[in-house]
């Protein structure tokens, strides 16, 4: 079975265009972009159309590569004040010379819909989340929407980043899977792959993962994405690896547009706790 994110996420967005329609609030998402790489550029402009198709309002602040951490935080802090403004995102990686965690910390966590602040993922953490990280949250959407049962599942993520592999781990530990997180320095990490009844890979390497490191009849969900040969190729190799799994996401096509329809259902819901609160 093929794990159609961009088929879901259609669907997704198509009901939260409704629901921002019947709620008669306008949220808006701001965005902060620093420096020119072209893929975080390309993911900003899918953000905003995705904004755009759902009736949430978009506004962005694109600052250069050598930008002062001063000037970040300051874009930071005036979409904090601003009444308009329900979701702030900042656009990940960073320059070298500015300080992820700072810039994470400085978002209001009220108006932190990627869900990286420590109070939000802290409340991920404690089982009680406000916001998701919006891909793993597309990915448990997938796997809930697609009725893969989770319960008792041996789970494996390859890849321990902040922003998908943990807050992931914790998503799954909550859904009742038996969780092992690996990374770079697992060892013999096909023994833990290979017994994964979930097997999820955010690594960021074309065809890493074979068919002989996965087992049969598996749920597995790519994350990666890199380019091979000019093409947009996820950790997984397709080919091989999709006549023996039992499910599987394709790259591109599955988990990335579920990420894009998370940040708008967060959006909504920040617009919708903000409101309620006035
Ligand atoms: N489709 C989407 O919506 C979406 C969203 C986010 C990310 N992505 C993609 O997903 C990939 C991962 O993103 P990320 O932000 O999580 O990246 P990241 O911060 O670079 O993390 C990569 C992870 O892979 C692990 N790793 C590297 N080499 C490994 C190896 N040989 N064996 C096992 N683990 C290994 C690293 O381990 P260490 O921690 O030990 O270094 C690290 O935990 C990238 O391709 C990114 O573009 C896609």
């Amino acid at each position: 079975m093929i794990l159609d994110g961009k088929r879901l996420s259609e669907k997704r967005i198509e009901i939260l265009e409704e629901r921002i329609g019947e709620s008669g609030l306008r949220p808006h998402l701001a965005t902060v972009l620093v420096g020119e790489n072209p893929a975080s550029q390309l993911y900003v402009t899918m953000k905003q159309r995705a904004c755009e198709r759902v009736g949430i309002g978009s506004v962005s602040v694109k600052l250069p590569e050598n930008a002062s951490t001063k000037k970040v935080l300051a874009a930071i802090t005036r979409f904090n004040e601003d009444p308009q403004i329900d979701g702030i995102l900042v656009q990940l990686p960073l320059p070298e010379q500015i300080p992820s965690r700072q810039v994470l910390e400085t978002i209001a966590p009220e108006k932190d819909v990627d869900g990286f602040h420590p109070l939000n993922l802290g409340r991920l953490f404690m089982g009680n989340p406000v916001f998701v990280p919006c891909t793993p949250r597309g990915i448990m959407t997938l796997l809930e929407e697609y009725h893969l049962p989770t319960e008792g599942k041996d789970a494996v993520v390859v890849g321990r980043s902040i922003d998908v592999g943990r807050p992931l781990g914790i998503l799954l530990l909550s859904a009742d899977a038996t969780v092992t997180l690996c990374h770079s320095r697992t060892t013999c990490l096909e023994e833990h792959t290979r017994r994964a009844d979930i097997l999820v890979t955010a690594v960021g390497k074309a065809r890493f993962i074979t068919a002989g490191m996965v087992k049969e009849g598996a749920t597995v969900i790519d994350v990666g994405t890199s380019y091979l040969d000019g093409k947009l190729c996820g950790d997984v190799d397709f080919n091989e690896v999709a006549p023996l799994a039992g499910a599987i996401t394709p790259v591109p096509g599955g988990v990335g547009p579920m990420t894009i329809a998370s940040l708008m259902e967060n959006t909504f819901y920040a617009a919708s706790m903000r409101h309620a609160h006035l």
